[in-house]
């Protein structure tokens, strides 16, 4: 029986989103490099080592969160979310969009940042709204989840954290 069936994330599912997340949290903290090393390249400027070591980084850990989302994707299909546990609608919607926002961003973004590199410079501009979008969506998905933690008392947060425990099969019972 999937994960989902016994009201939690398949442990696939919350290792990639903590894994995504930190990988997320990295690239917007030191994505400037990368604005540094493009601004070089064009002016033929050299640039620090530690902004060509994090703009390399940037590039590769970029492309490395395209394959995990991409794995993430697969494992949403095959084994899909518990239901949430707030009763209200609006906030449900409002749930649903801010991850499905967070899908999209999750594409869009490493999509443009290659664009920018391999075949128009300009995407760069559009690249850079990443952080701003990222920030906000963030605030709100986390102050969601404390707010679900620590005012609703609720089990959002936690089945985040800890694997539905796998139902027995019948044979077992
Ligand atoms: C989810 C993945 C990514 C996130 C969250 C992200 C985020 C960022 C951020 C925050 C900046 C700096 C913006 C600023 O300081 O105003 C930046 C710049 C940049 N990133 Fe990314 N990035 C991601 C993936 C990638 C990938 C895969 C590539 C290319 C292979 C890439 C290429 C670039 C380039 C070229 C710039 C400089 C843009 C310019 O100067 O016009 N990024 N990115
Ligand atoms: C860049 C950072 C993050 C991204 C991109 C992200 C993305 C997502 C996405 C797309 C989902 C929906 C999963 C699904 O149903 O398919 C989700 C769920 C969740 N996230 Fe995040 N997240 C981030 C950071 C965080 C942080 C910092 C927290 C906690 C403080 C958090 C707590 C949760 C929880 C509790 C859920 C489950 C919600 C539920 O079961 O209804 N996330 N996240």
């Amino acid at each position: 029986m999937s994960p989902t069936k016994t009201g939690g994330y398949a442990p696939l599912q919350i290792g990639l989103h903590w894994l995504i997340a930190a990988l997320v949290l990295f690239q917007l903290v030191f994505g400037e490099s990368m604005v540094e090393a493009t601004e070089a390249a064009e002016e033929g400027e050299a640039i620090s080592g530690a902004d060509g070591v994090l703009a390399t980084a940037h590039y590769w850990v970029g492309i490395a969160i395209l394959v995990l989302v991409a794995m993430r994707l697969l494992a949403r299909l095959r084994y899909g979310a518990p239901a949430p546990l707030d009763e209200n609608p609006l906030v449900v919607m409002a749930g649903k969009a801010v991850h499905a926002l967070f899908y999209l961003l999750l594409v869009l973004v490493p999509v443009s940042g290659l664009v920018a590199v391999h075949l128009n410079p300009e995407a760069g501009e559009i690249h850079q709204l990443a952080k701003p979008a990222f920030i906000i969506l963030i605030v709100l998905h986390a102050g969601a989840a404390f707010y679900h933690h620590f005012v609703l008392r609720d089990r959002t947060l936690a089945r985040m954290l800890v694997p539905a425990k796998a139902e027995l099969p019948p044979a077992a019972r």
